[in-house]
């Protein structure tokens, strides 16, 4: 940080009285969002503002995801299209940072194709910010640091883009090598964030009126692991729901192997741990988790999800399902409709597997027509309608606590939110409610919402 201290001091003197503004944008998961107000904090100490328009922009960083291969072409397809913009303005300073820079192959096509592109910003070396913006400043025709330096860029101040939600990364990286996903490979190895530095993190953002907390890890059930002992994640979650104030605490993902009956028990115990779980199944049949090597089976999973629907059968479970892993039989795809139907999510986020190139899957044999994958994502997708439409039912007549989010988009003089539950709420109000916990009584269920009145206190 010493060095970084001297590094944006001369960016400062450099830049000059003249304001300079970046163009910062995030692709990927809420960690890739949350590195990327790590950069923004970095821009601010050296003196940039912020624009939302491309062309209005001294430095352009696009901060990539790789973990599906349309993510990656839609990147390549705007650093394409910035040629124009670097031809009008050739003080325009362009960078890549995130996930895509971590595979050697996708590092060096930039290089290779892309001569627009000045630098390119590992996830691990979000501290190595500041150098390399002064190369470029300094004339560097081109740099790159994908240098694993860790983390402890953890520790950089972010530029948060909301002053009511906050995202707290509280581990990096991934141990579990799901033999479709590319993550353990740009993510490294996991580690666990010091207990002390996120319990200060969430006690300053409650200070300053945060009101949802996000706590955020590819397997957050495997939090500590590496801290030999010292705090496990259902501990840490009691430590912090114990943070005085009027706060939300979410957490995502939880990988099914992980989910512990202590998990469980912490999120019942802990008022202000949300009555949520988001619980990844990917699959419903057993031969494809197997060769996914999610290392639970379809009966473990449900065991889980009993657990939770013993003690509250109305609680709210979401996950993400993989739509046409290589060979996934007609049977395999009925199991997964099978497990849907009879977990009932609330919400799911689900995918067509795209391969990835480096892991274990992109070598297995794929029959399956693009055609047949599309088919089983529709259908799959018309089954999930269905399920929420019916399921959202439970919530009519009842109270519901909102964290108001936005004005609709959908309902002209209403605000939407979420619930605790991680439903999405819409009621009548204006933008005076952003940012607050608002009561409602649900009205009527939509599949993609409810709608309710607010009750005034
Ligand atoms: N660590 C998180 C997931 C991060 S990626 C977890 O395990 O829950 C988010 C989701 O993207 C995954 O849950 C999976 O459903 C999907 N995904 C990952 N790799 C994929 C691939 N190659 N093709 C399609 N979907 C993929
Ligand atoms: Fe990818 Fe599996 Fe790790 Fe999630 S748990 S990031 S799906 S390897
Ligand atoms: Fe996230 Fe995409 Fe990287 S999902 S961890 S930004 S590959």
């Amino acid at each position: 940080m010493d060095d970084n201290t001297v590094i944006i001091g001369e960016i400062k003197r450099l830049l000059g009285d003249r304001p300079h503004l970046a163009y910062v944008r995030s692709f990927g998961c809420q960690l890739n969002v949350s590195d990327g107000e790590k950069l923004k904090g970095l821009l601010k100490k050296m003196g940039y503002g912020f624009t939302e328009d491309e062309s209005a922009a001294d430095l352009i960083i696009l901060n990539t995801c790789a973990v599906r291969e349309n993510a990656e072409d839609r990147v390549f397809g705007i650093v394409g299209s910035m040629k124009k913009l670097k031809e009008l303005k050739p003080s325009l300073i362009i960078g890549i940072a995130g996930c895509m820079t971590a595979q050697s192959h996708v590092a060096e096509k930039i290089k290779k194709s892309y001569p627009q592109v000045d630098f390119v910003l590992g996830t691990s070396a979000i501290n190595g910010l500041p150098r390399l913006l002064l190369d470029c400043l300094n004339g560097a025709r081109f740099s790159a640091d994908i240098a694993e330096y860790d983390d402890f860029s953890a520790e950089v101040e972010q530029v948060r883009e909301s002053s009511f939600k906050a995202s707290v990364p509280i581990m990096f990286g991934c141990n579990n090598f799901c033999t479709y996903c590319i993550v353990p490979y740009v993510r490294g190895r996991e580690r666990s964030r010091r207990p002390e530095d996120i319990i200060s993190e969430v006690e300053g953002l409650v200070r300053d009126g945060y009101k949802e907390i996000m706590l955020l890890g590819q397997n957050v059930n495997s939090y500590g692991n590496d801290l030999g002992g010292e705090m496990s994640f259902p501990q840490l979650l009691r430590r912090l729901n114990a943070i005085e104030g009027d706060f939300w605490i979410r957490f995502m993902s939880s990988h099914p192997k992980d989910a512990s009956t202590e998990l469980i028990d912490a999120i019942f115990d802990c008022e202000k741990v949300a009555k949520h779980l988001h619980l990844p199944v990917q699959s419903g049949s057993d031969e494809i988790l197997r060769r996914m090597n999610r290392r639970y089976t379809a009966e473990k999973y449900l065991s889980i999800v009993d657990d939770i629907y013993s003690r509250d059968p109305d609680f709210s479970l979401t996950t993400d399902i993989i739509v046409g892993f290589p060979d996934e039989t007609n049977e395999d795809f009925e199991a997964t409709l099978a497990i849907m139907e009879r977990v009932r999510y609330d919400n799911i986020y689900s995918f067509i597997y795209s391969k990835r190139t480096g892991t274990k899957a992109a070598e297995m044999p794929d029959g399956i027509s693009e055609e047949e994958k599309g088919q089983r994502m529709r259908r799959l997708l018309e089954v999930q309608r269905g399920i929420s439409t019916e399921h959202y039912k439970r919530f009519i007549g009842r109270r519901m606590r909102v964290l108001a989010d936005d004005v609709s988009k959908k309902r002209e003089g209403y605000v939407t939110g979420k619930s605790s539950e991680f439903i999405i709420v819409e009621f009548e109000g204006d933008s005076s409610l952003i940012g607050q916990f608002v009561e409602v009584e649900v009205t009527e269920a939509m599949n993609w919402a409810v709608i309710g009145r607010r009750i005034q206190k």
